[in-house]
């Protein structure tokens, strides 16, 4: 995945432009967003994009369109009276899970949506291109703000989806016995060498959370104040090869190591190595973008769950940063591979900050409503697209959720 070193979305935020340039600059971005998507998008058939290989994954045609639902229903509906929505059925098939803007088909049965086909979709992402377009370039001054602040909340979002794109569909070639490459001539990206071990954190109150005129999603606010003990962070990620100490050392076998709830999960799946981890020829294989590869063991581990990693931090003798110490390292720039490889559990409940209230309407849905149950994961991966990561994002999921490209980094206390 090509990083490019300021998107739009990003020069939007270091200047004062007149509105003609803010019109280009959105034009810009749009552009630009919605046709990563359609690229990553091109590597797959038509039929790749209808499969769903479980509740959690979609299928990549319900990403193209939801992405696509989105900016209809958040920014061309409400600003555009003259506007003809393209199908009076896309709304209840490509709503995802915002109560307020009305029903919607339930999420396990996604893949079971043949029709509309891949054509019908592409059709929708252009007439809402179209309308989309138009608005910018048409808005009047005084309700400027107000749609480029929308239309910026789409383009994040679409952009949150062209990872998940990625995560889904390598969740459903790992289920298929001929190992499908998404891309057989992707390349892992190389972490960072040098000296392994741990470096200090800063030690004291520091302040958490987004600060700067840049974009962020609600749940990075308010900036607070928190108290980092003294502490160290692994310089590294933990690697492939840390992990099969962990697996030959009996650490899925030992209950000893594990979370209640994490070892119920790793029995009832019969966890016996990171997600998409095979035995080929007697040897450690995994399920990539570019297909079943050798586990390189130099890299970073991916695909584990918050309940791994957890274990793995107890059988190294050392523990999971919060994700304010992760943070407060991450700015203080001694943590390596902190963003482009692997998102990284933390060992912080994600909750809302100090203060923080979600917006209200539909939109307030986004993020707060989610702020129970799930562990709060720091960084960026392989598959997060160029300008979309932040030292202050804050990722999240279900402790046993291990198909997004998820690592670890390990803290020790003084
Ligand atoms: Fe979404």
């Amino acid at each position: 995945m090509a990083r490019t070193a300021a998107s739009p979305l990003q020069r939007q935020a270091v200047s004062k432009p007149s509105l003609d340039e803010q019109r280009a600059i959105w034009r810009e971005a749009f552009a630009d967003v919605r046709a990563e998507t359609e690229r990553r998008a091109s590597h797959l058939t038509a039929e790749d994009q209808i499969v769903q290989s479980m509740a959690d994954a979609s299928p990549t045609k319900w990403h193209r369109a939801h992405v696509t639902w989105f900016f209809e229903q958040f920014l061309v509906v409400p600003n555009v009276p003259s506007y003809t929505t393209f199908d009076q059925r896309f709304p209840f098939l490509f709503n995802s899970y915002y109560v307020a803007a009305g029903p919607r088909h339930a999420r396990p049965q996604r893949g079971l949506i043949t029709r509309p086909n891949g054509t019908d979709v592409a059709a929708y992402r252009a007439h809402v291109d179209a309308a989309v377009m138009r608005l910018i370039e048409t808005v009047p001054a005084d309700g400027a703000a107000q749609v480029f602040s929308v239309l910026e909340i789409g383009l994040h979002h679409e952009q949150q989806h062209q990872e998940l794109l990625l995560t889904d569909i390598l969740h459903a070639f790992a289920q298929n016995p001929t190992d499908p490459a998404y891309d057989p001539q992707w390349q892992p990206p190389a972490p960072t060498q040098g000296p392994r071990g741990f470096v200090d954190v800063p030690s004291g109150i520091h302040p958490v959370g987004h600060d700067g005129a840049d974009y962020c999603f609600d749940n990075e606010t308010p900036r607070h104040d928190e108290l980092v003990p003294p502490m160290r962070i692994a310089r590294h990620l933990v690697s492939n090869a840390e992990w099969l100490e962990f697996i030959e050392a009996g650490g899925y076998a030992t209950p000893s190591l594990w979370l209640s709830d994490g070892w119920a999960v790793a029995q009832a799946e019969g966890w016996q190595a990171p997600g998409y981890w095979r035995q080929k020829d007697g040897a450690w294989h995994a399920m990539t973008l570019a297909g079943l590869k050798p586990v390189d063991w130099a890299a970073p581990v991916l695909h584990v769950s918050y309940y791994e990693a957890d274990a793995f931090a107890r059988f190294a003798g050392k523990h999971l940063p919060s994700e304010a110490e992760w943070e407060v390292a991450a700015r203080a720039n001694v943590s390596a591979d902190a963003f482009g490889i692997a998102w990284q559990w933390t060992r912080s409940a994600y909750l809302p900050y100090p203060g923080y209230r979600a917006a209200e309407g539909a939109l307030g849905e986004y993020n707060g409503k989610f702020m129970v149950n799930q562990m709060v994961l720091r960084g960026s991966s392989l598959a997060t697209p160029a300008g979309h990561e932040r030292v202050s994002y804050r990722n999240f999921f279900y402790p046993p959720a291990r198909w997004q490209f998820s690592g670890v980094r390990l803290a020790e206390f003084s």
